[in-house]
């Protein structure tokens, strides 16, 4: 059984990670680590698991494995204290904010001898690896265009109260100082091109638009060529329709082939290839897959062998083509745009 511990214990490791750590065989929740105090006994009691709001107490417990679901600011740290303690490491994306942290982690780990890997959770889920395995086959010939949208409203700065009356969100200060949605959410659609081309983006060109008027746009392209020729688009909004009553979001992959068109909507769940003979619509699923990427680390921790989880390098690659993204928006901005209204 390998014992793994939960470092921040926030919302990603309770809607993700805990859950998926106890449908995985072969992997216990053994401990969990916050430095807030009371977070991590709130979390151990409905989660299972030792808490822990004292980090060198965490580490004394028996461990095999840690989850690193601590803001992205501090990942470096904690990777670094793993290494420490000889545990295996998957942390959460993005892994960190500059190469040279990402070396340190990587030699660190490779010193300790034990595995560290990205939680980049996209590529588990069966619509990924279904589109990985039909790029590879060839079913839509040469793909030359990759079209990758998510618009949601994460930080905008106005919510409805649900009286109606509107208020200013809690998540919307500071947030973005994270890096904005290319980096906080776009690293996921830029990990999926990578690997499912297996092409190097060889060209970078951001642009922006500050909906909510944040410090970084909330809303952010990145236009990506790749070594082989094909293109693609990442379309990334945390404030869209935040505005609305009724705020919506639109997920969706498109790759655009010589011989057709790979098409899925998260609404639904909808996965489709539409080539010169046929329509064919296939079983779709949700674009996470967590318990998918607690097998992948498991079998990993086991054999050695990575299969589909991304290594820091991959991790760092969709680090740095997010923030490259994001400065050219920055850096390229017209004008200040007024603060967003309300129209009812
Ligand atoms: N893959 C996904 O679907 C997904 C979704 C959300 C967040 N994330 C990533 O997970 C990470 C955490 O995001 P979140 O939304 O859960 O954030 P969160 O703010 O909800 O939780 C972070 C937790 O870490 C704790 N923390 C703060 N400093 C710490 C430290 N030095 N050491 C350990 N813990 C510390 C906080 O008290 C908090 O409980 C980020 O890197 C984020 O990008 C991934």
């Amino acid at each position: 059984m390998i014992r793994v511990g939960i470092i921040g214990c926030g919302s990603v490791a309770g809607f993700g990670h805990a859950p998926a750590i106890h449908r995985t065989s072969g992997v216990e929740l053994a401990a969990a680590y916050d430095p807030v105090p009371g977070k991590a006994q709130e979390f151990t009691q409905r989660n299972g698991g030792q808490p822990f709001d004292d980090l060198d107490a965490f580490f004394s417990h028996p461990l095999d494995a840690v989850s690193i679901c601590s803001p992205v600011g501090v990942h470096h740290d904690n990777v670094l204290r793993a290494a420490a303690a000889k545990v295996h490491v998957l942390c959460e994306k993005p892994v960190t904010t500059t190469r040279e942290h990402a070396e340190e982690m990587c030699r660190a780990m490779s010193f300790a001898d034990r595995l560290l890997m990205v939680g980049l959770v996209y590529r588990f889920s069966h619509a990924a690896q279904d589109i990985r395995r039909w790029v590879r086959e060839g079913v839509i010939g040469e793909v030359r265009s990759l079209r990758l949208v998510y618009l949601w409203n994460l930080h905008g700065q106005w919510m409805n109260d649900g009286s109606g009356k509107w208020i200013e969100s809690p998540l919307w200060r500071g947030r973005m100082l994270e890096g904005g949605p290319m980096v906080d959410c776009g690293v996921h659609q830029i990990d999926l091109a990578r690997w499912w081309l297996g092409s190097e983006v060889v060209r970078i060109h951001g642009a922006g638009a500050w909906v909510s008027n944040y410090e970084a746009p909330d809303h952010v392209y990145a236009h990506l060529d790749h070594e082989s020729g094909a293109h693609t688009m990442v379309d990334m909004s945390f404030t869209y329709g935040h505005t609305a009553k009724e705020p919506t979001s639109t997920f969706t992959y498109e790759l655009i082939g010589t011989g057709g068109v790979i098409r899925y909507n998260r609404e639904g769940w909808k996965l489709e290839i539409l080539d010169g003979s046929n329509t064919r619509a296939v079983p779709g699923a949700s674009e996470k897959n967590f318990e998918g990427m607690y097998e992948a680390w498991r079998d990993a921790i086991q054999t050695g062998s990575i299969g589909d989880l991304p290594d820091v390098e991959a991790g760092m690659r969709a680090m740095e083509i997010a923030q490259e993204a994001t400065r050219q928006a920055i850096e390229q901005r017209v004008a200040p745009s007024r603060p967003a209204t309300i129209v009812s």
